[in-house]
């Protein structure tokens, strides 16, 4: 695992669009992994912004997302399928017959999963796999207590998880309870990943996550065990890692 300390948020987003765009260099039909969240979205405007200048081109990357709340239409606009639009697709030329999200309007939840299982390995694996990193360790929706081997499953959210979302909705009831995720086998078998981490409420839970025991209590833990991570994190959310890192 490779830590890399950035200055603040907006260095993090650079530096973390700085890896993306590489890989999309180096490999122009290649399959990005994405996330929702609010901590990649200046990544996203760093590489719409690259985008513009001419300096990338989405034209053959597929791209497919860590999740996707059950019940919520493309259109809707708390739905990730319309965040990951306003965010990047709508703004870079990419082909969006290949852009996936779990189908939040397939309720049969067993059917939405296998389907988008088949559809990541269609495409032969991820080979960037970008993720956030909730206050609870979570990755994707995989809250703790998550068995390590799962694939594209349907959880119920955490109490904590429907609150710190709530800020996205009218009211915390309307947040939906249920969505599809990735598991962490499927992240897992991501050639790369990269997390983004920010702030410094996630500092606690970055010590836990990167350097304290690998236990589903703490999914993020498990990133440990993977060959090619990158952590892209500001001081911040590094505050308590200091003694840490070398
Ligand atoms: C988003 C996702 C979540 C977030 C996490 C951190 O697709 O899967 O795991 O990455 O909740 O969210 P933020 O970035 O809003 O702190």
């Amino acid at each position: 695992m490779h830590i890399v300390k950035a200055k603040d948020y907006n260095d993090m987003s650079r530096k973390a669009a700085n890896i993306i765009s590489a890989q999309i260099i180096m490999k122009p039909d290649c399959v990005l992994g994405l996330a929702t969240g609010s901590t990649p979205i200046g990544a996203y405007k760093q590489l719409v912004e690259w985008y513009r200048k001419g300096d990338l081109d989405f034209s053959r990357v597929s791209t497919v997302n860590l999740d996707e709340y059950r019940g919520l239409s493309r259109d809707d606009e708390q739905s990730y399928y319309y965040f990951m639009n306003e965010n990047l697709f709508d703004h870079v030329n990419i082909d969006k017959s290949r852009t996936f999200l779990p189908d939040g309007m397939e309720l049969d939840s067993e059917k939405a999963c296998e389907d988008y299982n088949a559809i990541i390995q269609s495409m032969g694996g991820v080979d960037l796999q970008l993720l956030g990193l909730g206050h609870n360790g979570h990755i994707g929706f995989n809250e703790p207590g998550i068995a390590f081997e799962k694939q594209t499953h349907c959880v119920n959210l955490t109490e904590r998880t429907i609150k710190a979302n709530m800020r996205f909705f009218l009211s915390e009831k309307d947040v939906p309870r249920q969505a599809y995720t990735m598991g962490i086998k499927t992240i897992m078998s991501a050639h790369k990943i990269l997390v983004v981490v920010s702030g410094e409420e996630k500092a606690q839970i970055v010590r836990e996550a990167f350097f304290g025991p690998i236990t589903p209590a703490v999914p993020a833990s498990i990133l440990q065990l993977h060959n090619d991570v990158v952590v892209v994190a500001d001081e911040a959310a590094l505050a308590e890692c200091g003694d840490l890192l070398g």
